[in-house]
């Protein structure tokens, strides 16, 4: 973990800030809009590595682990773990940073493995591309 708590040395997928429109009637943040985030998050490395569409196949891992809290500082964090001949695993990590006392802290709040598809044209299962090249964002 770098100084801030973060993944070191790793660049987050996405950053938003918890705004409180995403809150539940407790007033902390709605699992559903972090579940939309980790699937948006997670399906960019997928995208990037399938060169094309994927869809969400299944999620066969999510731990809600700790609460996010309106105007928390959201990162996700995402990483391919795993790929086969159309699919591709993809564990994704959100991290919360939020001040508190007049420091700012920082917590791993969710952690997620997500299985995307490439999908041709008709939405069809399509073979991942074989042949290899630099990934970059
Ligand atoms: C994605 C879709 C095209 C795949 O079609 P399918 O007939 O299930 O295809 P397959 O059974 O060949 O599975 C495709 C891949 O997913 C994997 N897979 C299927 N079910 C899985 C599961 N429950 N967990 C993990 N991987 C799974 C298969 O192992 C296969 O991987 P491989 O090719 O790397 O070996 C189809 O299921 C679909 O359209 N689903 C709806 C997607 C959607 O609407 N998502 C939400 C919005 S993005």
């Amino acid at each position: 973990m770098d100084d801030n708590g973060l993944p070191e040395g790793k660049m987050p997928q996405l950053r938003l800030i918890a705004a409180p429109s995403e809150a539940n009637k407790l007033g902390n943040i709605f699992g559903g809009w972090v579940m939309s985030q980790v699937d948006i998050a997670g399906s960019i490395p997928a995208e990037i590595r399938a060169r094309g569409p994927v869809v969400t196949r299944a999620v066969t891992s999510f731990e809600f682990q700790k609460p996010v809290f309106i105007g928390d500082l959201v990162s996700c964090y995402a990483e391919i773990i795993d790929q086969g001949r159309t699919s591709i695993t993809v564990s994704v990590d959100v991290f919360c940073q939020r001040h508190h006392q007049g420091s700012l802290s920082c917590t791993k709040v969710t952690q997620a493995e997500v299985v995307y598809v490439a999908i041709d044209a008709d939405g069809n299962p399509k073979p991942l591309p074989t042949s290899i090249i630099k990934e970059t964002l």
